[in-house]
């Protein structure tokens, strides 16, 4: 690709390690490339962060057809600047794509315009344990047609902002609300696609959460409401009688990289790991003869997040004693250690942006 470059007047100051938080601050520039169905996608270009214009009338502002995708890029203890997987979150993204009638991209494109501009914005990376430079691609249906419609114009675009934890409390367990009156997606619908229109969907139980004291929900699925399926932002899983279960990807779920990797370590590490349907009676009832033994989140944002206690139907159900289990703390602290080029990576997951 031959990705444009337009300088930025003023660079913006950057800031501590310390209160970063999530999702509150972005870069000097982004990436933006163009698609109309005569030309395919072109114009790559990296500009200086900024609004940008459009219609009243576009269509995702009205139908939602948008989808994104969420990685990370450390900084190693040598000054290596490091991707996490970004090719699964390239053809995750050609997923989410075709999911929603959207014109995919050459997968070596995405990754040329991810490192392209992780080169460029390199010192935003911050160092400190627990931060990196979150890489929030996107791609938004930009016609001005209310028609309901798949879109002839979109907008593939890049924002980068240096993250801390996901959540305020850090890496301490989390509280989750068992949610079985809303539900986050069924098979058939967009459950296991990166779209905005699922997002939006889980605010109101999300809010309903946070009422309640929790920090999130855990879904059930849609035509039960028995099994689980994910938590707000982040796969799950739980440790039972020795076992570590995840749901499987039954077309509700998305397939998480974080998941994914996990799985694998825990496979290397001996764990024996079951893909399956995972009711919460199931969990209750293991909560009750003791042999819940540990539970977490897996995801970009939130990394490895325990979770200590469960709200459901009005009752609290504590897990590991409200304490980080040492799988999660295993699981912790190998994954961030790939990640960060602290640990040796015998999977080859890292990818080194020179
Ligand atoms: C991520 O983990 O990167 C995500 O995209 C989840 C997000 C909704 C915070």
């Amino acid at each position: 690709m031959n990705i444009s470059f337009t300088k930025s007047g003023r660079l913006k100051p950057k800031p501590s390690s310390e209160a970063l938080g999530f999702g509150k601050l972005t870069t000097d520039y982004m990436f933006i490339m163009d698609y109309d169905a005569g030309r395919g996608w072109y114009d790559p270009k990296i500009v200086p962060y900024s609004p940008i214009p459009l219609d009243p009338s576009t269509c995702v502002l009205h139908y939602g057809q948008g989808i994104f995708e969420g990685l990370k890029a450390y900084r190693s203890p040598d000054g290596r600047v490091l991707l996490f997987r970004p090719e699964e979150n390239a053809r995750r993204l050609n997923n989410s794509c075709d999911r929603t009638c959207i014109p995919p991209l050459d997968e070596n494109d995405i990754l040329e315009a991810i490192t392209e501009l992780v080169r460029l914005e390199k010192d935003w990376i911050p160092s400190a344990e627990g931060t990196s430079l979150y890489i929030r691609p996107f791609i938004i249906a930009t016609d001005p047609f209310l028609g309901v419609h798949p879109s002839r114009t979109y907008m593939f675009i890049i924002i980068l902002g240096p993250v801390g934890n996901y959540y305020p409390t850090g890496i301490n367990p989390i509280k989750i609300l068992v949610e079985d009156e809303y539900v986050r997606a069924v098979a058939g619908g967009t459950g296991e696609a990166k779209t905005m229109g699922n997002y939006a969907a889980s605010l109101k139980a999300q809010d309903k959460a946070e009422k309640l004291g929790c920090i999130q929900v855990l879904w059930l699925d849609g035509i039960h409401r028995k099994y689980v399926e994910e938590v707000g932002s982040m796969n799950v899983f739980f440790k039972i009688g020795g076992k570590v279960i995840t749901p499987a990807l039954s077309g509700s779920i998305l397939p998480g990289i974080t998941r994914m990797s996990s799985m694998e370590l825990l496979k290397k590490h001996g764990y024996g790991v079951e893909e399956r349907a995972l009711s919460i009676d199931e969990i209750l009832h293991a909560h009750k003869t003791g042999t819940l033994e540990e539970s977490f989140g897996t995801g970009t944002a939130a990394v490895i997040s325990p979770i200590g206690e469960l709200l459901y139907k009005g009752s609290n159900y504590m897990v590991n004693n409200g304490a980080i289990g040492p799988v999660t703390s295993m699981l912790y602290d190998t994954l961030t250690g790939i990640q960060s080029g602290r640990l040796p990576d015998e999977f080859g997951w890292t990818f080194e942006v020179k």
